[in-house]
């Protein structure tokens, strides 16, 4: 048995089905999408997953070429010929002509987006199709048209331009592109509202609600009431037309499940168990947290920080568990401990695991490609270009 973690310890514990399900989040049903593997996979408990996964990478050679997303299993990133925050794996695709196929170890959205990035030629492998997004799943193709009816409506859509998160699908990232916007990550959201403030009066901003307020008031200045949340559950998404043409920015109503558990309390808590300690957190936490967080940023810019960090000081860093424990084991000249006293893995970015991987590589050295994603040509057409706006932000 595996049980020896306890929930004290976070960094202890590995993302077995047991130290999920202890939390009751062993699975996610409706971004997991219900899917069930079409193939043969080989048992969790095969040992020679680790050499069949390489015979299976070697056979393929420069023909494969895997991605891997910070928040991945170590199981799965010791495969990676890359790793990166959702930006950089965008650029890593698109900078790859040659490969052939494109294992995207990470979760449905940023497979869609190396899909599009890529040539007609190269086909992108997403190794659990049941790997997807909450946060992405917030926003629909028909929550959005409505959305962007209630602002014509209301006599605004011809001032605002979309900004919308990677963290969406392909439909809304068309949308985006339909509507002359930009794509934007945790990287560089800053630079993305500065342009698109330099092209319309208004943001609409998709579908993380914090990632978009915590920029907005935080790095560009605005203030709490330029701000209104976009409600697609209610009629005229919860506003006025009034409070619509008031607003600089319309956040849509959507959050990320794992960076929405860190609490102001997690905050003061660890604060109060370490003193000294420098609190760092995903800007798609909430803005309290944000707030009384001392240093905020994407997933690349933690990784960055910890590296610069002196040796001998402290850090509580919010954000995915997996990106934390190793980031923990690779400076143990530096205290390093998660923000929250429990448990906090992205369930479905957990989805990929050792078999899946091996079953995804194996099937294509056998020349029988399982899972590719592949988006529409019209969305695909629509999309790249907000995503070919966002790369070429200044
Ligand atoms: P970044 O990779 O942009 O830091 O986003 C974090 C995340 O939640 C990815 O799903
Ligand atoms: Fe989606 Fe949040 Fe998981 Fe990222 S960490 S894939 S935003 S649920």
């Amino acid at each position: 048995m595996t049980t020896t973690h306890t929930l004290n310890d976070p960094l202890d514990v590995q993302p077995t089905p047991l130290a999920l399900l202890l939390l009751g989040r062993e699975s996610d049903p409706r971004s997991e999408r219900g899917v069930e593997c079409p193939g043969d996979l080989p048992a969790p408990s095969d040992p020679d997953l680790v050499e069949r996964a390489r015979a299976a990478k070697a056979r393929l050679g420069d023909r494969v070429f895997i991605l891997g997303h910070h928040y991945q299993r170590d199981e799965v990133i010791e495969f990676a010929d890359v790793t990166g925050d959702s930006f950089k794996l965008a650029r890593d695709a698109a900078a790859r002509p040659d490969a052939e196929y494109i294992v995207f170890c990470g979760v449905h959205f940023m497979a869609e987006s190396a899909d599009i990035l890529t040539s007609e030629q190269q086909q992108v492998i997403l190794p659990d199709l049941a790997a997807g997004c909450s946060m992405a799943d917030m926003a629909t193709a028909e929550q959005v048209a409505e959305c962007w009816d209630v602002l014509t409506e209301a006599g605004v859509a011809d001032t605002v331009v979309p900004v919308s998160y990677m963290n969406s699908s392909a439909d809304i990232k068309a949308f985006t592109g339909r509507h002359g916007g930009t794509i934007c990550t945790s990287s560089n959201a800053q630079r993305a509202l500065e342009w698109a403030f330099s092209q319309g009066e208004k943001v609409l901003f998709l579908p993380d609600q914090h990632l978009g307020r915590n920029t907005a008031v935080l790095e560009m200045g605005l203030t709490l009431d330029d701000c209104v949340v976009y409600n697609p559950h209610k009629p005229g998404g919860g506003l006025t037309a009034d409070e619509l043409r008031a607003a600089k920015m319309i956040l849509w109503r959507g959050h990320c499940s794992v960076h929405g558990r860190f609490s102001l309390d997690s905050v003061e808590d660890v604060r109060a168990r370490i003193p000294g300690v420098n609190v760092l957190v995903h800007p798609e936490c909430r803005h309290e947290v944000v707030r009384a967080a001392d240093h905020v940023g994407s997933t690349e810019h933690i990784i960055r920080m910890l590296q610069d960090a002196p040796a001998g000081s402290t850090w509580a860093i919010g954000t995915e568990l997996n990106l934390v424990r190793r980031l923990a084991k690779a400076h143990p000249d530096k205290q390093i401990v998660f923000l929250d006293k429990t448990v906090c893995f992205c369930s479905t970015m957990n989805r990929i695991d050792l078999p899946h991987l091996v079953w995804a590589l194996e099937s294509l050295a056998d020349g029988k490609p399982v899972n590719r994603i592949q988006v529409d040509a019209e969305t695909e057409h629509f999309a790249k270009l907000a995503l070919e706006q966002m790369l070429a932000l200044p």
